[in-house]
Parts: C-alpha cells; structure tokens; sequence
C-alpha cells in the first residue's frame, strides 16, 4: 500500500511513557498503572494501554496513503485522508477495553495462554473521525442496511501490520453490516484522539483533538463502541463488503469466549461465536491488589463499564468480603450529574466510582457494579474461567492490611 508499511521487524517502534507496566516487549504491549488510571476521566494518550500484535506500522507519505474499498460493491474505491475529512466529523467519547483485561487474575486460578494483563488493559478517549456508516452511503450502501442486493452481510477492516498469528498476514477482524450502518452505533473511521481544551473566538472553551499516535493507529483505525477492543483495527489498509463475517484468526481462533470445561486438548474453535460487546466490569484503581493502610478513612475509587451502550446503575462496594454493601458515587464530565442511559451521559463511556469508607481493621474489599440492563458481575473468577482467559469480569477484590505503625 502507498505511503504506509507494515515492518516485519522491531526496529522502528516510537516512543512511550517510561511509567507502562510492560507485559510483552515484542509485540510492545503495556498498560498504566492502576493508580493512574482512574485520576482521569480522559485517559491521556500516553498512558492509554497499547495493545498490539507486531511492530508497529510506518507512514512516509500522508499524502499517498489510502484505503481500498471492496469486496460486494459496484466498483472498488480508494479513499483518501482528504476524502475521509471531507464526511461529517464527530467526537466519540468511548472506553476501549481488551477482553484480556485482568487475564493474570484468571490465571492464578487456572493457567490461561495469553499476554497477561492487570486491570488497566482499558481507557477511557475521546476519538474524531467519519461515521462508517456515512462512509457506506457514501458508496451506495444505504444507512440500515442489514444485507446489500449482492449479499454483503458484514464489513470487514484489515490493517497493513504484520501479525505471527496470521503467519505474517494483517489484523484483521469484522462487524455486522447492520451495526456499520447504523448511525447511532457511532462506528467511526477516527483519525483524531483526545487533545486539549482552548478557547475560541467567542471565548469558549472548545476541544481541540489531536491526531493518532502511532501506538494507536495513526493515521486511521476503526473505533466500534461497546465491542471489545479486538474489533477495532487499527492502521486501516482496506474496508471489505462481505457475505460472511471474517475468517481471520483474530475473528475465528481467538477472542472467543468457551465454557470452563474446555481445554487445548477438546476445543472446536467452530462452536462459537466471536465475542462482540463485552459485558458489566469494574476495577477498584485506588488500592493495589494487597495494599498496607492506616487505619481510619479510604477513599475507594476506580472504573466501571458495561457494553453495548449500556450505562452504570450501580456500583457497589464491599468493605467485608461481600457481607454487605455501599452504594458508591458515580460520575463521568465535571458539572454533569451522571444518570445511566440518559442524554446528557457519554453512553459508551466509563463511569468513575467512589466511595470513602471507615477502615479500622484488615479486610477484602469488594467492587461490582450493575448495568443497566441489570446484569451483575459474577462473584466468582472460577465460573467464568476460559481457557484464553477473556473477559474477567468477576468481583474485583483487593485486601487491605491495617496497621499502627508509621507505613
Ligand atoms: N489492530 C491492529 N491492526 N493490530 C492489532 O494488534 N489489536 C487489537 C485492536 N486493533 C490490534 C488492532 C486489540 S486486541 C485491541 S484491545 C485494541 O486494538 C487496542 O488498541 P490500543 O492499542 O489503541 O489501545
């Protein structure tokens, strides 16, 4: 592809911040620590948990880079930055999580494969970009369209990196047709992420986003809202209109969510579906997973998130175990009392919690939060063990030890 490439070796990484907990050099994938993570409600670029699959690609001409559209359509297009700026520009706000958040806690359990991560594979961004779906239109494919004449279903993004899993071949993954053409799904072609407020002609203060770090899949990548973070690629190559959702091994070998009773040596990958939204989280950020303190008040904070949309109604928080329990505080934008699924809430946005507690003895303390469909996290890590260890949702417990001495 012009003016972009994929390496096939690391010699050519950017940068990042000296404070990542590094959980695999080569790929680089790393994430903040969890104290920093929910001081802010915009996580910032450079703490923002990078997540890849092989080095990062290389852009030597803006000007000449570009997408190809094809598959079921009419005429194969190629579109370009200028083309893509050209569609109406919007401003998501939306959390991003890997479905391997928290693998290591499964692991502890039972032995899971996978890249370990604690619990900050997740954050929180506000992304500028096109709407897919007026993309789609844009190329004759109708807003709401489940299934086109020719008999495309889904809609397929490929990147240009080159990834072991795919022997060398792109990141690959695909969402529903009827999910891209859905306006309200907010699927974005983002070429912008979070920046920094400044002041305008009217003296406003107005947000002024910044364009894609490398990590992050500079200069396009896909942001589908709600979906685990598998599915939204980055470092765009070609947009494919196709029958069947893709068979790439990031689709059809991984990223599936199997029943504890599976093992390496019974599973059919076939028997699954590729896991799309994810389900009720939280993470208490403000205490480590064993944490001395002094006796007397805490202040317990940290994330929730539901996906699909689905906002936070509860977060409750435990100081013995799972006895009994405190309602936490929730919040999202400074000024803006947070309400669950309505409109003035980012809807596929974390929730920060809250809660200052009395704390005189040693104990477990316990995080769930409700969504608002009313799913709850499960109690246990054990029942929704997986073998490549998505997806722990389970309570988030950390144990405090109080002690008198100077700590
Ligand atoms: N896109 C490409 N091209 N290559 C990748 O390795 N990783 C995916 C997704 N998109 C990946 C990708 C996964 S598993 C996640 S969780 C998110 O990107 C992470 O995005 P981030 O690194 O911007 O946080």
């Amino acid at each position: 592809m012009p003016g972009i490439k994929g390496p096939s070796d690391y010699s050519q990484e950017p940068p990042r911040h000296p404070s990542l907990q590094i959980n695999s050099k080569v790929p680089f994938n790393a994430e903040p620590p969890r104290s920093a993570l929910a001081s802010s409600y915009v996580t910032p670029v450079d703490l923002f948990y990078k997540r890849n699959h092989g080095p990062i690609p290389v852009v030597d001409d803006i000007e000449r880079y570009c997408v190809d559209i094809c598959g079921l359509i009419g005429t194969p297009k190629k579109l370009y930055m200028r083309d893509v700026r050209m569609l109406p520009k919007y401003n998501v706000t939306a959390t991003l999580q890997c479905a391997g958040n928290r693998r290591t806690a499964m692991s502890k359990t039972r032995k899971v494969r996978g890249v370990g991560w604690d619990v900050s594979a997740i954050g929180n961004a506000v992304w500028g970009g096109a709407k897919l779906a007026d993309l789609l239109e844009l190329i004759g494919i109708p807003k709401l369209t489940c299934s086109t004449q020719s008999g495309g279903k889904h809609v397929e993004f490929v990147s240009i990196d080159k990834c072991k899993e795919e022997n060398g071949g792109p990141y690959k993954a695909s969402i529903p047709l009827s999910q891209a053409t859905n306006p309200e799904a907010d699927v974005l072609l983002a070429y912008e992420m979070n920046g920094e407020f400044v002041s305008n002609m009217r003296k406003c203060l107005v947000i002024m986003l910044k364009p894609l770090n490398r990590d992050h899949g500079y200069p396009l990548r896909v942001i589908v809202p709600g979906v685990i973070g598998a599915r939204s690629v980055k470092w765009l190559d070609s947009i494919n209109i196709i029958a069947e959702e893709c068979q790439g091994f990031f689709m059809q070998k991984d990223y599936k969510m199997f029943p504890p009773s599976v093992d390496w040596d019974n599973i059919n990958w076939s028997t699954r579906r590729p896991q799309m939204d994810f389900p009720v989280q939280s993470v208490i950020c403000s205490l480590e997973d064993v944490q001395s303190i002094k006796p007397g008040k805490v202040t317990i904070s940290g994330y929730a998130v539901s996906g699909g949309g689905r906002g936070i109604e509860r977060v409750d928080v435990s100081i013995d175990g799972g006895k009994t329990w405190l309602e936490a505080s929730r919040s999202q934008k400074t000024g803006v009392p947070y309400i669950a699924d309505h409109v003035s809430s980012d809807k596929w946005a974390w929730v920060l919690f809250e809660v200052t507690v009395d704390i005189p003895y040693s104990t477990e303390i316990v995080a769930k939060a409700v969504d608002s469909a009313a799913n709850v996290q499960p109690e246990n890590v054990q029942d929704i063990w997986n073998l490549r260890g998505i997806l722990n949702t389970s309570w988030h417990r950390v144990q405090v030890r109080v002690g008198h001495s100077n700590m």
